[in-house]
């Protein structure tokens, strides 16, 4: 590169760039007013980028770094590290503790380290394309490895004032340890409500809320050294446990053995790492995703923990460096790796491939397809025939065949009202409302719901994934109740939801089971560093709400936060409808109930086929049979059906279970395990689509689905739910109260523009101020989600533009929305960035804060000025029609002559009648019915 300088004296060179500096600044204040379409798409696009930025540094009082930096941060999503990993600084260097600043001598003698995906990419895909691993043996595996124990790592570091097991099960931590470990490890061990503990009366109150009783029986919860560690809860044969085989864990050993969540935010979170560290099973294998196209699976060692350090991986990783190659250079450059990993031949002899679904063609991903059609034998399974095919080949099931299979024999083997509940949330922790119950019990990590943002990063992660791992695979699930009305008006999820709900037909639910249950998922590291426990429950082959323990079949989870995307199946059962009336009185008519032509496969007669009622004489008969409650359950199931019958009239409440389930067969009508009821012909066909920025499936029939469960506005345009309002403008909800300060209509705050239009017919100037009052009042998060998810939007908005257009025929419209899938949708971007790299850019700014806070807070304002422009000037192309990403190259033929530009450019600005135009509001009542553009 220096090469290439002309050569110049030093001193001369300094003036020369000044000169053009100063030139440059002096013409651009002269010629161009601040952010106009001249500023930016004439003269600054000619400017090369060192001068841009140097512009902005001097207009911002900034540096052009740190300018750069908090863009990147906050305005761009796209998966760049802003460091590479450094072996001597970020692995050997020790962060916390009376070593801090030191450095490790060996592999062998690191204490704690972070989980970091250019580590663990690194060293891993080097591993598996060594052939370390071969085909049927199985991988070392750390959970360790794969979780976030960044402040866990902390307790890791302590030697003088190590804290005892106790610590971790007070509602509150005992204060004098905590500050006596904090002024050991140097800085605070976690920060949510951390002042509070310096608050004497907070303190006390927190304190008195401990559960004695846990404090007594703590032995229960933890395990101290190797000696005790109990037979049960052993892995492996060498009856000492994990901590043989890791180091990390307190060296006294202390590791939590049972979890208790009746404790505050920050001690649970703490407890419940160390859990999944040192005690938690491991997975039967890894799954790999490369992007959304295939997948490769690793069974896992389950007997010992073995992570990169203790298995060996890492010091292999380095040597194959050659033997004096220096630290520094030692290169992680994990992306590279992977790619080469993928084009393996252990990959190839690892990759994923379900024969009943290829067989079976219905399938996603068939990219020419606009639709996939479900089949009604979809929406039975038979657990019995199943399990005689599963036996009849025992000799070669495999590790996830053989769980399966006992699960349907356990599923099978006990009536539906003693299924035990399988799903454990973190419901009771202390402080913090209701929100546990959104966490999975193992891997909560911290009161992440106290910030609404880091939910909607990791949801959108989550959903991502998961979306990507079922195409992959070519299991079929679509969205379902609050999921699908988000998409329905700006291809993503509410941002108040705290999960997210998926579907699938019942034979799916069981492939997934067949071959994922209790796999991890790794995102494809050149998208993202999600991580995901499959997990699914238990008693998938009763299909009535029983008890109601288990709503959920099963659950996509994010090994880094605990949320989750909830699945349920759809099938056949017995369950009484309260939903969907009108149907079934036009069509049950033609059904002689009497008449039974087919029965619940996985009831076995005379064991698991009674009624509640026949149930309870079973139980007086042979009590020892069933569980020790089981009279008290089985009364309370009866009652809790008689108060659901007072409530709610089911048309089918005479009929017996028996005579119901025939009824739903013939009628195609299914069922979730909550009462969630649709017939076929409703979710049938689902049409592809785009979901945060990801491949999609929905029924085409959404608005009749959603209106079945909710009530449905018909317009498409401002609209308000409870405290939040859908700004069309912007393709986004903002709270009601963020709106009416932005709004600032009685000029409350003078540094305010006031807002006078109502807020459901803005002007394009009326969005221009609201965007630059969000960059005055510093709502850097608001304009950052805004723009972040603009294609997102358009993206929406154009299918429905199409989708409802009164002009096209079926056929254009058909043709179109595949053209743009295919060429327009695949571009598009994630509206949020990936969790585990907003978390390190954030390390980053933090510090940068620290010691440039003039600089960061200039950069900032400053940034989010120009991005409010931004945001507002690409608005205003799209009302004019020329949007930049909707035109695209392609050898397809448009269906509408008015869209192509040229042989192979289309633009999609020229299709679809704009269901809304900022500035324009048109208020259409779109969402009246649906569009059914497909036949059946
Ligand atoms: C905590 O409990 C002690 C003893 O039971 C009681 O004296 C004290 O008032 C309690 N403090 C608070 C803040 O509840
Ligand atoms: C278990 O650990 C103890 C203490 O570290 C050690 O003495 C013993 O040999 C170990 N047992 C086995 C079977 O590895
Ligand atoms: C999934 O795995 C868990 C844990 O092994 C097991 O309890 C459950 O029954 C399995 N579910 C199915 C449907 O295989």
């Amino acid at each position: 590169m220096s090469g290439s300088l002309v050569h110049i004296p030093r001193k001369k060179r300094f003036i020369h760039v000044l000169l053009a500096f100063v030139t440059v600044i002096v013409l651009y204040q002269l010629l161009v007013p601040f952010y106009t379409d001249e500023f930016d798409y004439l003269s600054y696009r000619r400017i090369s980028d060192t001068s841009k930025a140097n512009i902005d540094a001097f207009k911002a009082n900034s540096s052009p770094d740190v300018i750069r930096f908090y863009e990147k941060f906050k305005y761009d999503t796209s998966l760049e590290y802003p460091t590479e990993y450094d072996l001597q600084e970020d692995f050997f260097k020790i962060k916390y503790g009376s070593n801090k600043g030191e450095y490790w001598d060996q592999v062998k003698d690191v204490k704690f380290y972070d989980s970091d995906p250019r580590l663990e990419w690194s060293v891993l895909a080097y591993d598996l394309m060594q052939g370390n691993e071969k085909s049927d043996d199985k991988i070392p595996f750390a959970w360790y490895d794969w979780i976030d124990s960044h402040d866990y790592n902390k307790l890791l570091s302590l030697k003088e004032n190590k804290v005892d097991c106790e610590f971790l099960f007070h509602n509150a931590f005992p204060r004098d340890k905590l500050r006596l470990a904090e002024g050991e490890i140097g800085e605070r061990l976690f920060s949510y409500d951390r002042d509070s503990y310096d608050n004497d009366k907070w303190y006390e109150r927190a304190v008195n809320n401990s559960d004695g009783n846990v404090i007594l029986l703590l032995k229960k919860h933890y395990y101290v050294d190797p000696s005790n560690w109990p037979t049960s809860n052993k892995l492996g044969n060498d009856g000492n446990g994990s901590l043989t085989d890791t180091m990390m864990s307190y060296d006294n050993g202390v590791a939590t053995l049972d979890l208790f969540d009746k404790v505050r935010p920050e001690v649970y979170q703490l407890q419940a790492r160390s859990y999944v560290i040192n005690t938690l099973v491991h997975p039967l294998s890894i799954t790999i995703m490369n992007s959304d196209k295939e997948s490769y699976q690793y069974l896992v060692d389950r007997d010992s923990r073995k992570n990169i350090i203790t298995s060996g991986r890492l010091q292999r990783f380095i040597d194959g460096h050659g033997p004096e190659t220096p630290r520094k250079s030692i290169k992680f450059d994990h992306i590279n790796k992977f790619k080469q990993f993928v084009e393996s031949d252990s990959a190839k002899e690892h990759k994923v491939v379900i024969d009943e679904i290829i067989a079976n063609k219905q399938r996603q991903s068939d990219d020419s397809m606009p639709y996939v059609v479900l089949n009604e034998n979809d929406f039975e399974f038979d657990a019995m025939a199943k399990i005689k095919e599963l036996e009849a080949r025992s000799d070669d099931l495999t590790p996830h065949e053989k769980s399966y299979l006992d699960s349907l024999k356990f599923s099978t083997s006990f009536h539906y009202a003693f299924a035990p509940k399988y799903f454990l949330e973190s419901s009771h922790v202390q402080s913090f409302k209701k929100y546990g119950n959104h966490f999975d019990k193992r891997f909560f990590n911290g009161p992440l719901i106290a910030d609404p943002f880091q939910m909607e990063m990791r949801l959108d992660s989550l959903i991502r994934n998961y979306q990507k791992f079922v195409k992959a695979n070519g299991l079929i699930s679509w969205l379902a109740h609050g999921t699908m009305y988000g998409w329905m008006y700006n291809g993503r999820t509410f941002p108040w939801d705290n999960d997210a709900d998926m579907q699938m037909p019942i034979k799916h639910l069981n492939l997934l089971a067949q071959h994922f249950n209790q796999t991890v998922v790794l995102e494809d590291p050149s998208e993202g560093n999600g991580k995901f426990l499959i997990d699914v429950s238990s008693s998938i082959t009763t299909r009535v709400n029983g008890n109601g323990f288990n709503n959920i079949d099963a659950r996509f989870i994010d090994l880094d936060s605990g949320l989750y995307v909830d699945i349920t199946g759809l099938s056949v059962s017995s369950t009484p409808i309260f939903d969907i009336i009108n149907y079934y009185k036009q069509q049950s008519k033609n059904v002689d109930v009497n008449d039974i032509k087919f029965k619940d496969p996985n009831l076995i007669e005379g064991k698991t086929d009674f009624t509640l009622q026949e149930l309870l004489v079973e139980i007086d008969k042979d009590p020892k049979k069933y569980p020790n409650n089981a009279k008290k359950d089985v009364n309370n199931m009866i009652q809790k059906w008689e108060k659901l019958k007072k409530k709610k009239v089911s048309i089918e409440e005479n009929l017996t279970p028996e005579q119901r389930y025939n009824m739903h067969h013939q009628l195609q009508i299914y069922n979730c395990r909550n009462f969630h009821f649709v017939n076929l012909n409703m979710i049938n066909p689902l049409v592809k689509t785009v979901f945060h920025g990801v491949p999609a499936l929905v029924p085409e029939k959404y608005v009749k689905v959603l209106k079945n469960e909710y009530k449905v506005s018909n317009q498409y345009g401002f609209l308000t739910y409870k405290t939040n309002s859908f700004v069309p403008e912007f393709g986004s909800w903002i709270s009601v109260s963020d709106l009416s300060t932005l709004m600032n209509k009685n000029q409350n705050d003078p540094k305010l523009k006031p807002v006078y239009e109502p807020i459901n017919s803005l002007k394009i100037d009326d969005v221009y101020k609201l965007l630059e009052n969000m960059a005055t009042s510093g709502y850097s998060l608001m304009l950052s989600t805004i723009h972040n998810a603009l294609s997102l939007n358009a993206y929406r908005v154009k299918e429905l533009d199409i989708t409802y257009d009164k002009d096209l025929s079926r056929d254009e419209k058909l043709d179109l929305l595949d053209i743009f899938r295919n060429k327009v949708g695949t571009t598009l971007t994630a509206s949020q960035k990936d969790p585990w790299l907003h978390g390190l850019e954030l390390r980053i700014w933090n510090e940068l804060t620290k010691e440039r806070p003039d600089d960061c807070s200039n950069a900032r304002s400053f940034v989010d000025n120009k991005k409010a422009y931004e945001i507002w000037d690409s608005l205003l192309k799209a009302s004019e029609g020329s949007n930049p990403m909707f035109r695209v190259f392609t050898s397809e033929r448009s269906p509408v002559e008015s869209a192509m530009i040229t042989d192979n450019l289309l633009d999609f600005n020229k299709v679809g009648s704009p269901v809304y135009l900022p500035g324009k509001s048109r208020g259409i009542n779109i969402f009246k019915s649906d569009p059914q553009l497909l036949d059946n």
